[in-house]
């Protein structure tokens, strides 16, 4: 086996203590541990240049909180950024991650990931950079690690290697377009509620006809963005 990992995560971060978190443990930890991913932390502080090591100042033009200096964010990218490796400043000004994405990045050789605190990042490191910003839903974190962690969730499942079964990845929600139906397990009957009788029958085409009539009639109700933009494709397929 290779020494090096085939993805190489560096993230940038004010908190580096909040690493590895969640991804050393369950999937992520045991494709670190098997090496098909790496992690590096980046301390932002280290490259702060006064005696006081300030990454932060009051923004121009007055108003609440702090914004992340230019030359210290700077620095710290020269040093971690790998070019030709997606660059993402975590942000909830950024456009919304979804599995498409994930798709993207698990196919790159790795991904710097930068995360911000207080107000946020001076605007003109953002663009010297070239970033893509990348938000994680419509609220506010207290920083971009909590989000880091959950793009590299995201996008280590997908590596080559990292799930054992191809089936699990093509069904679930977002990858076939829609949300996936419910699942069941023993015991048979719980506390007065039975597993759906087709379930038990073993028709395998019935099956099928109630997990896709189930994840339509879930998709439509809880999300009618996703059902528009799935009958919308699968319209332009057959037309
Ligand atoms: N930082 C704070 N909130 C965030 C969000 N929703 N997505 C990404 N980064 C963030």
């Amino acid at each position: 086996m290779s020494t090096t990992a085939q993805f190489q995560a560096s993230v940038l971060t004010l908190f580096p203590e909040m690493f590895p978190g969640p991804l050393g443990a369950s999937l992520a930890g045991k494709a670190a541990t098997d090496g098909l991913w790496s992690l590096e932390t980046v301390d932002i502080r280290d490259f702060a240049s006064d005696k006081h090591r300030s990454v932060d100042d009051t923004p121009f033009g007055g108003g609440a909180g702090m914004v992340m200096r230019p030359d210290v964010i700077d620095a710290a990218l020269h040093q971690a950024h790998s070019d030709g490796r997606p660059l993402i400043y975590l942000t909830p000004r950024g456009r919304l991650f979804d599995q498409a994405t994930a798709r993207t990045l698990a196919k790159a050789d790795g991904v710097t990931l930068l995360c911000g605190r207080y107000e946020g990042v001076d605007q003109r490191v953002i663009e010297a950079w070239d970033m893509d910003e990348v938000s994680v839903g419509d609220f506010v974190l207290s920083g971009g690690e909590a989000a880091a962690i959950t793009v590299l969730d995201a996008v280590v499942r997908l590596l080559p290697g990292v799930m054992g079964s191809a089936d699990s990845l093509t069904e679930e929600s977002f990858e076939t377009g829609i949300l996936e139906y419910p699942h069941y397990t023993r015991p048979e009957e719980w506390n007065g509620r039975t597993v759906p009788e087709v379930l038990r029958s073993g028709h395998h085409k019935n099956i099928e006809t109630w997990r896709q009539d189930q994840a339509e009639t879930i998709t439509r109700a809880r999300r009618p963005d996703l059902w528009g933009r799935h009958v919308a494709a699968n319209t332009n397929k057959k037309g």
